[in-house]
């Protein structure tokens, strides 16, 4: 069988074309590297000792989509492909809608054309707004997102519901991801932010290697145990096998949703603490104001995807930071080391 990955240099993309290539698949990777390098691509290459089809372009390019699904008889692709940064979605929207629901019209046009029906999007817990119950399942109400990157996912779910509504034969997954954290255990893919980190755990990462001074802990007045903001954290790997299960757990046409968390819920502090015992030294921090636009709390009820396809998340927070200290240690720099 074989999938089409866009995205697929990029941080879960590259995790989860390991997982892919060592149950057999054969895997096409789609990537313009706007926030990654081929580099990730030969690694997991290195990793798993296969070959990827690796195309460089842009996923809203229809004639490079087209040369692809001529050249390859695709059975299946997973969407990693889009911008993420929730900053940036505020002062550039048009870019986030652009990138994000061009590159998912344009996909499912040029896999339509070429009778290719089944679509696994990476979806987020951001659609769920600010959450009215925790732990969300899948039925909770969605919208009342509070960003373009976060309207951009709700978006981009209607729209594929739409086009399954429209065309009964499609096999829609929505995939919505909580907090992905942490690398391969062999330290040679990982995540690799460009710039000053706007994630919790990447910018721990970077003050454990010295690069910067101090974490700032958003808010510690929140309705949380420590007043820190508490969410579901999941080890990469973890979730990119959720990706293979949904692959092989998905029977039939339909729309299915998924959430993939762990249904644990980790505060701000409880992080770098757990960072602390992985490094093996106390990490410096200083309580800031709350940033714009984040939530208390979220976390998962992870429960339907172990129903119906036998996944579950195995790693807990102590292997998240353990593994991304290994990946940071061993790549200061990232993939520019
Ligand atoms: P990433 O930036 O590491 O990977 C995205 C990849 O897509 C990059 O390699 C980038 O170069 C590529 N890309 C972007 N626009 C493209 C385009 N127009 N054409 C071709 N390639 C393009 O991000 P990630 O963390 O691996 O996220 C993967 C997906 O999961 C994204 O859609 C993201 O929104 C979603 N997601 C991520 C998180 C998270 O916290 N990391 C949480 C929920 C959902
Ligand atoms: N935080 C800090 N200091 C930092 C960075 C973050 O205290 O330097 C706090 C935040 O306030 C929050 C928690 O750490 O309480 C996690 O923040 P992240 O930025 O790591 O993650 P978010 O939950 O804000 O958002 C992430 C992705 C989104 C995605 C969402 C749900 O960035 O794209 O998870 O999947 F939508």
């Amino acid at each position: 069988m074989k999938i089409l990955v866009t995205g697929g240099a990029g941080y879960i993309g590259s995790h989860t074309c390991v997982e892919l290539l060592e149950r057999g698949y054969e895997v096409v990777v789609l990537d313009n590297y706007y926030n990654s390098c081929a580099v990730s691509v030969e690694r997991v290459e290195k990793i798993t000792g296969k070959k990827i089809a690796l195309y460089e372009g842009d996923v809203r390019d229809r004639v490079m989509l087209d040369k692809i699904f001529t050249e390859h008889k695709i059975d299946c692709v997973i969407h990693f492909a889009g911008l993420k940064a929730v900053g940036e979605s505020c002062a550039k929207p048009v870019m986030y809608y652009d990138n994000n629901i061009g590159g998912t019209l344009a996909l499912v046009e040029v896999m339509q054309k070429h009778n290719c029906k089944k679509i696994i999007f990476s979806s987020s817990a951001t659609v769920y707004g600010d959450p009215e119950v925790l732990p969300l399942t899948e039925t909770c109400k969605t919208g009342g997102t509070t960003n373009p990157y976060g309207t951009s996912k709700l978006f981009q779910e209607r729209i594929l519901s739409d086009l399954y509504d429209a065309d009964n034969s499609w096999t829609v997954i929505l995939l919505r991801y909580f907090n992905p954290v942490g690398a391969h255990e062999s330290g040679l893919i990982g995540e690799d932010p460009q710039g000053i980190p706007n994630n919790l755990t990447p910018y721990i990462a970077k003050v454990a290697i010295g690069e910067l001074k101090e974490i700032g802990v958003f808010g510690n007045d929140y309705p949380t145990p420590d007043g820190t903001g508490v969410r579901d954290y999941i080890h990469v790997v973890d979730l990119a096998k959720g990706h293979v299960s949904a692959i092989d757990g998905v029977k039939g046409s339909g729309v299915f949703v998924y959430n993939l968390g762990t249904g644990i819920g980790y505060s701000v502090l409880d992080v770098i603490h757990a960072f602390e015992k992985a490094c093996g030294r106390k990490l410096p921090y200083v309580i800031k104001p709350r940033r714009a636009g984040d939530i208390a709390a979220c976390y998962a009820d992870a429960s339907k995807a172990k129903k119906e396809l036998g996944w579950q998340a195995e790693y807990g927070i102590d292997d998240m930071c353990a593994s991304l200290w290994k990946w940071q240690s061993m790549n200061p720099k990232g993939y520019k080391s």
